[in-house]
């Protein structure tokens, strides 16, 4: 693809979901910028080609100080932002008032530089895609009529959820007092390579530790949520360059199915799992039974080179084997993280 003026500023970039944004930016034809608390390679160097890897414009900062991230945003002017950075479910839970400061504070701040740019460029603010949660959901025993719409109330089991949907509604007042467009997006149990942390990463990791010849547990048991990583990339470089206004929130609701059948496909497709992999856990504590009518009819109004093209989802038996493949051909250049299992 021929490269574009698109600047687009990723916070989070070098996590498992940015990683695979700034790879499908890139063959988009658009220039992504990091902007990331660590100086790590790890998850972007499983991720993206050398090619790719070797052009990447990278920021180092604190999404939770204000001044750094607004000089980024000044200073590189993108046309629109994606906000990944954040502390998962369990750094939240034993660290709140740290995991307000940085999905919380951090937040404000994403939507306070795009404020700032406006003001100071005279145009009309820019479009933030970020990364709210299906965790802002409660448990299934919350909901009586499912499918859950997108504009549900909701009650979440984690102080991350808690979190998320404050988010949410600070979008939602962005857009009622500075006219910032935003669309907020929830994955549940996102899996693919470059997933190592969480409590929905255990799918990933039973793929990851048939490929090493591992026994592994795998904590999450019963119906979630799975979304493949290409597709939850997908739909946010969708958001990003969506035309409505507004600060919608939408519902990404992947495969629902449970975490056994999960694991029977990855035995069908590797069959050394039978041995080595076994179930024993909880269910993740978050309905997955939603509707993404909404998230389907905004994907279908984007325009080139960002709209979708193919399935959407990606059926699970082809996305698990894509991600045992791509662990495999990482093992076989011993390229392959193996921290997340020990
Ligand atoms: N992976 C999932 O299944 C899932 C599901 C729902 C929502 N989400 C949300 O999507 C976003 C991305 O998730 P992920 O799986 O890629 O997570 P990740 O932990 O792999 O990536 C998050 C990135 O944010 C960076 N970061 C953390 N604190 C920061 C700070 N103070 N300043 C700047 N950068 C900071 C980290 O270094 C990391 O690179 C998160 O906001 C997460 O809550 C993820």
């Amino acid at each position: 693809m021929a490269a574009n003026q698109d600047k687009v500023l990723v916070t989070g970039g070098q996590g498992f979901l940015g990683a695979w944004i700034v790879k499908q930016l890139i063959e988009a034809g658009a220039h992504p910028i990091i902007f990331d608390l660590r100086q790590s390679d790890d998850i972007l160097r499983q991720v993206l080609s050398e090619e790719q890897f070797a052009g990447l414009e990278r920021h180092y900062g604190d999404i939770a100080d204000p001044e750094q991230f607004k000089t980024l945003v000044l200073a590189s002017k993108p046309s629109a932002i994606i906000h990944l950075a954040g502390l998962q479910i369990p750094t939240c839970k034993v660290n709140p008032v740290l995991g307000a400061q940085v999905n919380v504070i951090g937040t404000l701040n994403v939507f306070e530089a795009v404020r700032l740019l406006a003001a100071e460029t005279g145009q009309s603010p820019i479009r933030i895609a970020y990364a709210s949660s299906a965790a802002v959901l409660g448990p299934k025993a919350d909901y009586t009529n499912p499918p859950v719409p997108d504009d549900f109330y909701h009650k979440p089991a984690t102080i991350y959820g808690v979190f998320k949907l404050a988010n949410e509604g600070s979008a939602r007042l962005y857009w009622q007092d500075h006219k910032i467009p935003s669309v907020g997006l929830r994955p549940l149990t996102c899996f693919g390579v470059g997933r190592e942390i969480g409590l929905t990463s255990a799918p990933t990791k039973a793929i990851k530790a048939t490929i090493v010849g591992q026994p592994y547990v795998c904590s999450v048991t019963g119906t979630t949520g799975f979304s493949y990583v290409k597709d939850v990339a997908r739909a946010f470089i969708g958001a990003a360059f969506s035309t409505s206004d507004g600060a919608p929130v939408f519902n990404i609701r992947g495969e629902v199915t449970s975490a056994e059948e999960f694991i029977d496909y990855v035995r069908q497709i590797l069959p050394a799992a039978e041995k080595l992999i076994t179930i024993d856990g909880r269910e993740v504590p978050i309905m997955a039974d939603v509707d993404e009518t909404g998230l389907q009819t905004m994907l279908a109004s984007v325009p080139a080179p960002y709209g979708l093209t193919g399935a959407f989802p990606t059926p699970l038996p082809d996305a698990i084997r894509e991600t045992a493949e791509h662990f495999q051909r990482l093992q076989a250049e011993n390229r392959l993280h193996v921290r997340d299992l020990e």
